[in-house]
């Protein structure tokens, strides 16, 4: 039996495909590596390179593989850019999530696991947000989760597919044995920003808006570290092995930092300042969102190991570094 890890070559997808490899499952690896690295998938996996929306291949992948499980990671992520193109957000998001949902009820692969996010929850009424708040996107990005999601809860009532959807808060830092990291050049998250103009790899960063309604202007987030993250995933997935139910988690620590906090925790860890300047509002962010996250820690026995915020910004900023080392020796 093996795991597909569709987007493995990604950002979390690639820690995700460590965490499997370390857990001694047999991984293979669906990315069309426009996004994701070769590189930075682990070794012992196997990388295929196709795109989740083919039907055929995934039906012909599964008959070579006999996998017990998805985990679906391959997607587009970034909010603002799926507010001024939302119809790439549902092709990718949404449709191709159809068709490789379509692909393995066909070939009867038992388990799901997908990458869905907090903003399904939009600007919610009350942080921290339970699973069974209003879901309500304010971003095409937000939207094309949520739909994946219906699909996934309808197909477990339907066709008995088990499924869990986590919901990722804001995913930060890299893996502590610095094998992979946030490697996309231009990725817009803020960590990842903030590292980049500490080390001089940008000129100037912006700081978008701080005129919310939060203790210093500036939006609240709930920062967890990718580690964490894979481990939610492999508990996920021995939760559904043992019969766990279908549905919907947070993926969160439940603690809320501001823009600012970060930006002083990334000259904190540089001993430097970093170059900021107030801008204005952002499309599509909401104030405040922070995850309640008893749910998956009942559940599933979720327990967190690397919540210091100063640890994760450690982490992002060191693979940064060897990331801008690289460059230069290339
Ligand atoms: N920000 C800046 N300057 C930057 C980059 C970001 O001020 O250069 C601010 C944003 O405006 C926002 C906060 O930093 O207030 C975090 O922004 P990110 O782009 O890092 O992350 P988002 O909150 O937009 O999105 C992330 C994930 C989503 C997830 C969402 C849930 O990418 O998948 O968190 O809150 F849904």
């Amino acid at each position: 039996m093996a795991v597909l890890v569709t987007g493995g070559a990604g950002y979390i997808g690639s820690h995700m495909v460590y965490a499997l490899a370390d857990a001694g499952e047999d991984v293979v690896v669906l990315d069309n590596l426009t996004t994701g690295f070769w590189w930075a998938i682990a070794p012992q996996a196997k990388l295929v390179e196709g795109d989740i929306g083919d039907e055929a291949l995934v039906g012909q992948l599964a008959k070579d593989h006999k996998f017990d499980a998805i985990i679906h990671f391959a997607g587009s992520i970034v909010v603002p850019e799926s507010v001024a193109d939302p119809l790439s957000y549902y092709l990718n998001n949404t449709v191709k999530t159809r068709s490789l949902i379509a692909a393995a009820v066909k070939a009867g692969i038992p388990r799901f696991v997908f990458s869905s996010t907090a903003a399904v929850y939009g600007n919610p009424e009350r942080v921290p947000v339970e699973e069974n708040a209003v879901l309500a996107p304010i971003s095409p990005y937000g939207s094309s989760k949520l739909m994946s999601e219906w699909m996934l809860r309808d197909s477990h009532a339907a066709y008995g597919l088990q499924y869990v959807a986590l919901r990722y808060f804001n995913v930060a830092g890299a893996d502590p044995k610095g094998r992979t990291g946030q490697s996309t050049p231009r990725a817009t998250h803020l960590i990842k920003v903030a590292c980049q103009t500490v080390l001089g790899e940008r000129e100037q960063m912006d700081i978008f808006g701080n005129d919310y309604d939060t203790p210093d202007g500036t939006c609240l987030r709930d920062y967890i570290h990718v580690s964490d993250l894979a481990q939610a995933h492999l508990d996920a997935l021995k939760h559904l092995r043992h019969g766990g139910a279908s549905g919907a988690y947070n993926c969160g620590y439940g603690q809320g930092y501001s823009v600012l906090d970060i930006v002083r925790a990334v000259e904190k860890a540089a001993g430097k300042p970093v170059n900021a300047r107030m801008a204005p509002r952002r499309a599509g962010d909401p104030a405040a969102i922070v995850a309640a996250s008893a749910k998956i820690k009942q559940e599933m026995g979720w327990t967190p190991r690397h919540q210091d915020i100063d640890r994760i910004v450690e982490s992002a900023l060191a693979w940064e570094d060897y990331l801008r080392q690289r460059n230069e020796a290339a």
